[in-house]
């Protein structure tokens, strides 16, 4: 099977692309998918670099990638949800770091899958699962913004943020963003409301008065600034830094779910949802998709595309 793999931890120089990969074991729950897209996360990085190593089980070769879009090859036995052909897309968190996205085949758990966006490209919908769920729990589920929330979401030109200011929009919050000033148009377009100057001091300098609830995805000083910024340290909620828990707010880990990978196609397909591609990479030019995304200034997504 042809697909990228790294055999030990290192820098983007690891990275391989094999055509003899062992082909991938599908379980009773397992839908096994041909890959059309995948997107390329922060996380991806911090993996292959070996950051996770205490966090999970890992068996090298590891392909990396945990971001999906492709077709159903076929399923395991007491899969009911999904057959061989359906158009799918999924955030593909294993219990163990081995089988990733970036390869032809890929053995996807079925809690980890749903039916792709009809109004999305592959492209768009493999760019999609890992940021797009991050942002809606942490804004459904433990921020609860609703309609009339105020609601201030840092580092808004990125792919969590950016999936965060459209999600609160239409949710029918009020939504302020931070971007550098070359993004504030950008910020602008997914909805937000303000755009504030992240290099130009504390944020809760710059706003005119407190928000409801903060979305933190910077940490650090930004993140010790947040109880200044916000009424209630309880809407604060961070998906880069636990120090937020000393501060009386929330740590948020995204988690694979069915039923909210609908609602973001749904989402989608109602037009309150775009995925923004900043670039597009062939599986060959993983390296250089790795590199971009480790420089820490994509707008939108980047993806790596295998057919
Ligand atoms: N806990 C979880 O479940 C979880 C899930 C997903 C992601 N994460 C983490 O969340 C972070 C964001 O992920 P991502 O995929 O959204 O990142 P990303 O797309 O790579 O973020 C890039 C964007 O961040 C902007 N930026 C950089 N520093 C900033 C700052 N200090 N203030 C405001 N904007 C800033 C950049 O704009 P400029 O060009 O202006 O710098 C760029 O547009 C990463 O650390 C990632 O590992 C955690």
């Amino acid at each position: 099977m042809r697909g990228a793999s790294y055999d030990r931890f290192g820098d983007e120089s690891v990275l391989q692309i094999r055509d003899d990969l062992p082909e991938p074991p599908v379980g009773p729950d397992v839908v096994l998918v041909r890959a059309h897209a995948a997107g390329v996360n922060p996380v991806d990085l911090a993996i292959r670099e070996g950051y996770l190593a205490g966090a999970y089980p890992h068996h090298f070769p590891i392909t990396p990638g945990w971001d999906l879009a492709g077709v159903v090859e076929r399923v395991g036995a007491a899969v009911v949800d999904f057959a061989a052909g359906d158009e799918v897309f999924g955030y593909v968190r294993r219990d163990d770091v081995q089988w990733g996205t970036t390869a032809e085949l890929v053995p996807v758990p079925q809690r980890c899958l749903a039916h792709k966006p009809e109004s999305l490209s592959f492209a768009e919908s493999g760019a999609l699962p890992l940021a797009g769920l991050t942002a809606y729990q942490a804004l459904t589920e433990v921020l609860h913004v609703g309609e009339g929330d105020r609601l201030l979401v840092h580092r808004a030109s990125g792919g969590v943020g950016f999936f965060a200011v459209q999600i609160a929009v239409a949710l029918g919050a009020y939504v302020i963003g931070t971007a550098s000033p070359k993004n504030h148009g950008f910020v602008r377009d997914g909805g937000a409301a303000e755009v504030l100057d992240y290099s130009a001091g504390p944020i809760s300098a710059q706003l005119r008065e407190p928000v409801d609830a903060v979305f933190d995805l910077v940490g650090g000083d930004t993140l010790a600034d947040a109880p200044k910024q916000v009424r209630d340290r309880a809407r604060i909620a961070s998906i880069v830094d636990t120090a937020v828990l000393e501060l009386g707010g929330r740590y948020v880990f995204v988690r694979p779910d069915q039923h909210d990978l609908e609602e973001l196609g749904r989402m989608a397909d109602a037009g309150q949802l775009r995925v923004p591609i900043a670039k597009a990479f062939p599986l060959e030019q993983i390296a250089d998709a790795h590199r971009l995304v480790a420089e820490g200034h994509v707008r939108g997504k980047v993806v790596v595309t295998l057919r």
